[in-house]
């Protein structure tokens, strides 16, 4: 009989790959440039949170599928605390003056956060879908492949307007069938019954409240970027091709669910 050999006990190191992980942080400029570093790091520490809020998402549209509301809330809070940290790690890449950016600036080529497929992936989530987005990846590649997948699948929005007619409210036919490519445009019929969710239905009014939260989170994580790019860079051009600060302007302030906000003026 032979003895099976023992597995390795599981460490900190083993289990976090901390191996692997610190080897990914590779400067490219020429010393290398002390802030590129701090460049590198917030951006995979985005990517990480990106990853965690997919995971999240799909969590919280599979709890709303369930009728299960109180924990997709609880979801949402996670959701929301996570973007509250993201938008307050921008703090930290402000400390790197215009002149610290440029010493490296010219190494990052055409690479720009405006290639980040996980972003897009939760732009898609929430309803902001775009087939040019998809189109930037290479075939079968995993950015792409993911974004074909939430491309055709229904957003949060979806979710939610379902979980409400499974609630008992007459939401329109019309809004339960829509394209779930299409961005989600205003509806006269949805807001009423959304003002009868405020005014009689305190559990669902909560649930609607975490949604707004999460809209204006995304909004003020936009907001932040484009202040931090302004201030960085001015009106350069971005290295991901468009006109930079006027691009990201142009996508600050257009509410991701309109009909939440179009309410607040009738209740
Ligand atoms: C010094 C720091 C930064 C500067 C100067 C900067 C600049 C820019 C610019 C100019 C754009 C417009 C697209 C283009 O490149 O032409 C952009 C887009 C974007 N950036 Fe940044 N960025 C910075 C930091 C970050 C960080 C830390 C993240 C986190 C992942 C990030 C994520 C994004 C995303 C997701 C977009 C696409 C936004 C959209 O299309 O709505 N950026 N950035």
């Amino acid at each position: 009989m032979t003895d099976e050999p023992t597995p390795p006990a599981v460490t900190y190191g083993t289990y976090l790959k901390i191996e692997e992980l610190l080897s990914l942080q590779q400067p490219r400029s020429a010393g290398p440039e002390h802030d590129e570093m701090l460049f590198i790091v917030i951006h995979q520490i985005y990517e990480l949170w990106f990853k965690e809020l997919l995971h999240e998402f799909d969590r919280a549209g599979q709890l709303l599928q369930r009728n299960e509301s109180h924990r997709a809330q609880h979801t949402l809070k996670r959701i929301l605390t996570i973007l509250k940290v993201m938008v307050a790690q921008l703090d930290i890449l402000e400390t790197m003056t215009p002149l610290e950016f440029t010493s490296f600036r010219a190494r990052l080529d055409a690479a720009s956060g405006f290639q980040s497929d996980q972003f897009r992936q939760i732009e898609f989530v929430l309803g902001l879908k775009s087939e040019q987005a998809i189109q930037r990846f290479p075939q079968n590649s995993r950015p792409r492949t993911a974004l074909e997948r939430r491309y055709h699948e229904p957003t949060l929005w979806d979710a939610f307007l379902r979980y409400l007619a499974r609630e008992g409210y007459d939401v329109p036919q019309a809004q339960l069938a829509r394209d779930v490519h299409e961005r989600v445009e205003p509806s006269n019929d949805l807001q009423r019954i959304l003002v009868t969710v405020y005014t009689r239905d305190p559990k669902n009014a909560e649930l609607c409240e975490r949604l707004v939260d999460l809209d204006e989170g995304i909004q003020e994580w936009r907001y932040r970027h484009v202040k931090m790019v302004e201030r960085t860079i001015g009106d350069k051009a971005g290295t991901g091709g468009s006109t930079g600060a006027g691009y990201l302007r142009g996508t600050v302030g257009r509410p991701i669910f309109p009909d939440l906000w179009e309410i607040r003026s009738q209740l």
